[in-house]
C-alpha cells in the first residue's frame, strides 16, 4: 500500500527546536530526557521530512554563554542546516527563562530588564536575517502579572509598544526582510499575559508605528484555553491580513497549556483548522510548536513530531475530499452558504433603499438551515466512512 501522508519539502512544514528539545522539566518534575543540541534537532527534523526550523536564540546557545561558545554553537547550527537544507523560517527570543525577566521583558517594571531584552532582540535579530528568517516571533509569556496593583497595564501597553516600535524601526533601519508576529496566550506562566488572544492583538498592532509590519501567530492550544474557536480567530487574522505565522498544535479544552501533538486534543477543530488554512490561501511555514508528553524517550520524540505532520497531512486529504463531495456541495446550497458572498446592499443602493424592507417573517423563522446535514458530512469524511 503506498502511504500518501509523507511529507515532502512543498508542504512547508516547520518545527521550533525547542519543541523536539523539550527535556520535560515542568512545575512537578524534573527532566526527562538529555539536552538536544539544535544541530541534532535540525538533522533529524530533515530526516522526517520537515522544511524548516523556528529557534530562541537561547535554543543553540545558553543566556551567558562566552563569544567563543556562541560562535561555536551557530557555526553547528548552521553546519546542519547546510547540510540538510532545511531553511530557517522564523526565530524569536528567550525573554522568559532567566530570572531576571520573571517581572516581563518589554513591560517589566524595571528600566534595566526592558533595555537589555531590547538588545537582547536586537543581537537575534541580526543571526535570524543571517540565517534567513523572514518572520520573527514575539511570545510575551512573562509579559503580564498576578497582583492587580503591581503594574499599570496602560503603561505596559506604552512599553510594549515602545518596545515594538524601536524593533520594527530596527528592522527597516537594517534593511532586514523580516515581519514580526505577535503571539497571543491568555495565561500560564503568568496569571495573567497581556494580548491575551487573537482580537486583542490585532487591535494593540493598529496602534504601533509601522504596523504593516506586525502581524499575528495564532497557536491552537492559547486560543483553546480561552474557549475560542481557533479556526475563526485565523480566519479573521487572514481577513486582517494579518496571519503571518501560526503555531499548530492540540487541546483539550480551557486548562493548563497542553502543547499536544497536532491533531490530538480538538480533533473537529483541527479539520476546520486545516479548512480555514486552505480556503484562506495562507503561504506562510505550516509550523508546529507543541511538547513531547514527559512520557516519551528520543523513539518517541521523533514519533510525535512525525505525527504533527502526518495528522496534517491525514487532515487536508480529509478536508479536500468534503469540499470535493457533490453531496457536500448540494448541502452547502440547501445551506444558502454561498448567498452569503452576496452583498446586502445591491451596487448604488444606499441605507434609503432597505429602510423599509418588509419580509415574512414567520416563512424566514420557520424554513431550516440544514447545518446539522452539512456538518454530519463534514464529520462522517473526518471518521473516514466516506
Ligand atoms: C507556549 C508558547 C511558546 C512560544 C515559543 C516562542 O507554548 O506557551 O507557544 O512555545 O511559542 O516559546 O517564543
Ligand atoms: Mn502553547
Ligand atoms: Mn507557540
Amino acid at each position: 500500500m503506498t502511504d500518501s501522508y509523507v511529507p515532502t519539502r512543498e508542504d512547508h512544514f516547520s518545527f521550533g527546536i525547542w519543541t523536539v528539545g523539550w527535556q520535560g522539566t515542568d512545575v512537578f518534575g524534573t527532566a526527562v530526557r538529555p539536552p538536544m543540541p539544535a544541530d541534532r534537532a535540525v538533522r533529524k527534523l530533515a530526516e522526517l521530512g520537515a522544511y524548516g526550523v523556528n529557534f530562541h536564540d537561547n535554543d543553540v546557545f545558553d543566556f551567558g554563554a562566552s563569544a567563543a561558545d556562541r560562535d561555536e554553537r551557530i557555526a553547528a547550527f548552521r553546519k546542519a542546516l547546510d547540510e540538510t537544507g532545511l531553511v530557517v523560517t522564523t526565530a524569536t527570543t528567550n525573554l522568559f527563562w532567566h530570572p531576571m525577566f520573571k517581572d516581563g521583558a518589554f513591560t517589566a517594571n524595571e528600566r534595566e530588564v526592558r533595555r537589555f531584552a531590547l538588545a537582547k532582540v536586537m543581537r537575534n535579530l541580526d543571526l535570524a536575517a543571517e540565517l534567513g528568517a523572514r518572520v520573527y516571533v514575539f511570545w510575551g509569556g512573562r509579559e503580564g502579572a498576578e497582583h492587580g496593583a503591581s503594574k499599570d497595564i496602560r503603561v505596559a501597553l506604552d512599553r510594549y509598544a515602545e518596545g515594538l516600535n524601536l524593533l520594527t524601526q530596527y528592522v527597516l533601519d537594517q534593511g532586514y526582510q523580516i515581519r514580526f508576529a505577535v503571539e497571543p496566550k491568555p495565561n500560564e506562566p503568568r496569571g495573567d499575559i497581556l494580548l491575551p488572544t487573537v482580537g486583542h492583538a490585532l487591535a494593540f498592532i493598529n496602534s504601533l508605528e509601522h504596523p504593516q509590519l506586525v502581524g499575528v501567530n495564532p497557536e491552537v492550544g492559547h486560543e483553546e484555553m480561552s474557549g475560542l474557536n481557533y479556526a475563526h480567530g485565523i480566519a479573521q487574522a487572514l481577513w486582517h491580513g494579518k496571519l503571518f505565522h501560526i503555531d499548530l498544535n492540540g487541546q483539550h479544552g480551557p486548562r493548563y497549556d497542553q502543547d499536544l501533538r497536532f491533531g490530538a486534543g480538538n480533533v473537529r477543530g483541527a479539520f476546520w483548522v486545516v479548512d480555514t488554512l486552505l480556503a484562506g490561501g495562507y503561504s506562510g511555514p505550516v509550523h508546529f510548536d507543541y511538547k513531547p508528553p514527559r512520557t516519551e524517550d528520543d523513539d518517541g520524540v521523533w514519533a510525535s513530531a512525525a505525527a504533527c505532520m502526518r495528522n496534517y497531512l491525514i487532515l487536508r486529504e480529509k478536508v479536500r475530499a468534503f469540499r470535493a463531495d457533490p453531496e457536500v456541495a448540494e448541502a452547502l446550497r440547501a445551506a444558502r452558504a454561498p448567498e452569503l458572498a452576496a452583498p446586502t446592499l445591491a451596487p448604488g443602493e444606499t441605507w434609503r433603499d432597505v429602510r423599509d424592507v418588509t419580509v415574512d417573517a414567520d416563512a424566514l423563522g420557520r424554513r431550516g438551515m440544514g447545518y446539522e446535514h452539512l456538518d454530519q458530512l463534514a464529520m462522517e469524511h473526518l471518521y473516514g466512512v466516506r
